[in-house]
């Protein structure tokens, strides 16, 4: 039975009208995400919703018709495909919005164009490439260590570990200078997080954003290096991709590999602090790999996935998405859905089934090796060096930063210890 009419997204319902329940209730940095999916999915894996913002969208939330959609060409990332882009979100974010309309980058292109990007950027991230950052990965974990080990204050997890490591790494990677790290790393923050396209801070951020990737690009241009940066500068001069899209690229890489792993660590880390056995687990060679899939499935550090615009009427389920609408994947519902993984709330090392963490089809994450070679000698650094790590404050007073793209934890702060035994004080 579809029961989904031609309606196409909906603008600013009011909490009284909406029959769509709202995805967030309450206070959005304590939004216990779990829960709320389980409930979404319970009512109805296919739904509307309404997300903060006041937009309406299609939400899917069990992992079956989360791989359907996933690998769906007609629900497409590009909304400049949909025969009026102002239909995708009622008009309110189009043309400024960063994922799916602005610049042409990978998670904003479909087909040919994404194929050509693509081609482009994943050899330079592959898992032979990735491995040759190991070194330079330990040597990082190794000196953020060191620090918190002397730190008088109990350091916080995301500021002092996590976040540096995955912002060095990227930006080392990427060839981005120091001196332009932070800056880069602030305004890409603001610019995520921040609210509606046209207010006027964000179109403020955004052009200086926007304009130290167009100085830190045309400095590489002259002084050319061995990174990823000139690779794509290279490109460009041999017509594989626009001027615009080497800047849109390059923003996308950076935003997307320094948020999710910053996350993966920092909200890894709390999940091992809950449970002895996988203490255990993130120390030893053996197993560190296995846990850290587990942790990639129960943190989900891209809760959902990005826009997709509905070309066509897409049946999903008993229900179809229509023409016109927003659909969004919510990943850390299916990574939860207790048909595909039992006790999905418990981590376990010999499950059979994998997650979705890193999406699926043609736009799974060209940089999971990466993220996961970042992550698992991160966790497993932290938990060899602080045998006896735990919580400073109680878990229940951590707050959570954002809710669908950065849902990370805005800060951990930790008692270091080299003594196993007061892991258990
Ligand atoms: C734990 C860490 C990470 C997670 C959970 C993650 C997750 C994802 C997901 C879910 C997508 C697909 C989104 C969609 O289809 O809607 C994606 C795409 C992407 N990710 Fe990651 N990512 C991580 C780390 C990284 C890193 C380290 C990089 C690179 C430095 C990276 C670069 C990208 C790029 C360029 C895309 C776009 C691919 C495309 O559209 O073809 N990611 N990521």
């Amino acid at each position: 039975m579809l029961t989904a009419g031609h309606q196409g997204p909906q603008r600013s319902p009011t909490a009284s009208s909406c029959p769509y329940a709202r995805l967030v209730t309450g206070d959005p940095s304590t939004w216990d995400m779990t829960t709320a999916f389980r409930r979404l999915r319970e009512r109805a894996p296919v739904q509307q919703v309404v997300l903060p913002g006041e937009l309406v969208a299609w939400l899917i939330t069990d992992a079956a018709h989360a791989r359907q959609a996933l690998t769906d060409t007609r629900l497409a990332h590009d909304m400049r495909r949909l025969p009026d882009p102002r239909q995708g979100f009622g008009g309110r974010r189009y043309p400024d919005d960063l994922f799916s309309a602005q610049g042409r980058h990978l998670l904003n292109s479909d087909g040919p164009d994404h194929h050509r990007l693509r081609k482009v950027l994943a050899p330079l991230l592959s898992r032979t490439a990735a491995k040759r950052w190991k070194p330079f990965i330990a040597r990082t974990c190794a000196g953020l260590l060191d620090t918190m080990a002397a730190a008088v204050a109990p350091p916080d997890l995301v500021a002092d570990y996590a976040r540096p490591l995955a912002l060095r790494t990227t930006a080392t990677i990427l060839g981005i200078p120091d001196a332009a790290q932070q800056q880069l790393s602030s305004l890409t923050r603001a610019t995520v997080r921040a609210g509606h396209p046209d207010d006027s801070t964000v179109r403020r951020q955004r052009s200086e954003l926007f304009g130290l990737w167009a100085r830190i690009i045309s400095d590489k241009r002259r002084k050319p290096g061995d990174d990823l940066l000139t690779r794509l500068t290279l490109a460009h001069g041999q017509g594989h991709l626009s001027a615009e899209e080497l800047v849109s690229v390059a923003w996308g890489l950076f935003s997307g590999g320094v948020s999710p792993t910053t996350t993966l660590i920092a909200s890894g880390a709390i999940e091992i602090l809950r449970d002895p056995e996988l203490r255990d687990a993130v120390r030893s060679e053996a197993t560190a790999s296995r846990l850290i899939e587990e942790l990639l499935r129960i943190t989900s550090p891209f809760p959902a996935s990005v826009w997709r615009f509905a070309l066509a009427d897409v049946p999903l389920g008993d229900t179809a998405i229509p023409q016109g609408a927003v659909a969004l994947i919510a990943l850390a519902a299916a990574n939860r859905d207790p048909a595909v993984h039992p006790e999905p709330d418990t981590a376990r090392l010999n499950r059979q089934r994998g997650h979705l963490s890193f999406g699926l089809g043609p736009h799974y994450c060209p940089g999971a090796p990466l993220a996961r070679l970042q992550a698992s000698t991160a966790l497993t650094a932290l938990f060899r060096r602080f045998p006896g790590l735990r919580l400073a404050v109680p878990e229940t007073s951590l707050r959570r930063q954002g809710v669908l793209i950065e849902s990370g934890y805005e800060q951990v702060p930790v008692h270091t210890s080299s003594n196993a035994t007061e892991a258990e004080a």
